[in-house]
């Protein structure tokens, strides 16, 4: 079995994924039909030639925009039942996945039906595919903080639907300490925590200090400078905090995938993991993500196996969910050893 065969078949889990950076062109176009947006693009091809990023900068230029063609309860549910569709295909097995209602309610849609939208997918998912699944909302945190607070208001009356809060979008002068006061009140509502600390950021270390310290995150999305400041690597690596790693997306918004200090974290025992971003928009999923990663830096079969292990043990899943995912996936590991 060659790795590519072994890394598709692989079970695994996805703790990174923004569901608005889940909207492929198609749908981008049905939905747009479907509501009567001009998004000013026809075919598939069009759109897609929109879809062009060097920078994280420019691809949030494309993003925020393209979420209006997100308009009712059924469109949310359709955006996400898409991507867990695709994510149970690549055998994703649990999918913790982000949300930015900021963005939708200040278009006037309601913040119920974003999240009932989306949940409606979760349980469909379950039913239908399998797959288990959390939903994470995130500040949109360049956007004002009063946004941010009327929207974790609103997510108290959801604790059923969401599992966690996260931090997204333009870090440049939005560092974490800005939202310690909601991050704290999310913890005390009994919601997990965890915020993007960007690759190469401007601040990064300080920023990173400040997710762990300040906030007391649970887990941290990218943040891989960590290596940079010796007494946080070793903060991070004693408390267990998993780092959420997007080698396909570090192409896109710097000019390196991080391949060698995301294996590098691995091999040190750090609580790294690997998903997808913005997998419409970067194109990869999952499998492609860990194909990418295994190119750069040369990993071996139990290595892949081990980021599995790793999100599994960071994740938010319920206890059953833990157990059946490590019982498939040393399952997995015994039938096909022999033939790597
Ligand atoms: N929101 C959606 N995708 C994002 C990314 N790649 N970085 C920061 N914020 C995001
Ligand atoms: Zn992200």
């Amino acid at each position: 079995m060659d790795l590519t065969a072994f890394t598709a078949a692989l079970p695994k889990v996805e703790l990174h994924l923004h569901l608005e950076g889940t909207l492929e062109p198609d749908l981008k176009l049905e939905l747009a039909r479907r509501n009567g947006v001009d998004i000013g693009q026809r075919t598939v091809e069009e759109v897609r030639a929109t879809y062009v990023f060097d920078s994280l900068a420019s691809f949030l230029a494309v993003y925020y925009p393209a979420m209006d063609v997100l308009v009712t309860r059924a469109d949310f549910r359709d955006l996400a039942m898409a991507y867990f569709r695709k994510a149970a295909s690549q055998n994703v097995r649990h999918a913790e996945v982000f949300f930015d209602p900021q963005v939708h309610v200040a278009r006037g849609v309601a913040f119920e039906d974003v999240v009932l939208g989306y949940h409606d997918a979760v349980l469909d998912a379950r039913r239908e595919l399998g797959l288990s699944a959390g939903l994470i909302m995130c500040f949109v945190r360049d956007l004002p903080v009063e946004s941010a607070e009327a929207v974790l208001e609103q997510a108290l009356g959801f604790r059923g639907q969401i599992v966690g809060v996260g931090l997204d979008s333009d870090e440049r002068g939005n560092p974490p300490a800005k939202f310690a006061h909601l991050f704290a009140r999310a913890r005390e509502a009994g919601f997990k925590l965890t915020a993007h600390c960007d690759i190469d950021q401007e601040n990064t270390t300080e920023h990173i200090r400040q997710a762990l310290e300040d906030i007391g995150v649970d887990r941290i999305d990218h943040g891989t400078n960590v290596v940079e400041d010796p007494r946080l690597l070793a903060l991070l690596t004693e408390r267990g905090t998993g780092l959420t790693c997007c080698p396909i997306s570090n192409s896109f918004v710097t000019d390196d995938s991080r391949a060698g200090v995301i294996a590098d974290l691995l091999r040190r025992g750090v609580k790294v993991t690997v998903s997808s971003d913005d997998p419409a928009y970067f194109g990869g999923y999952v499998t492609e993500n860990l194909v990418h990663l295994t190119r750069g830096a040369d990993l071996a079969p139990d290595e892949l196996i081990q980021l599995q292990r790793n999100a599994i043990e960071i994740s938010w899943a319920p206890e059953e969910v833990k157990e059946d995912f490590l019982a498939e996936l040393d399952a997995y590991e015994a039938l096909v050893a022999p033939d790597l």
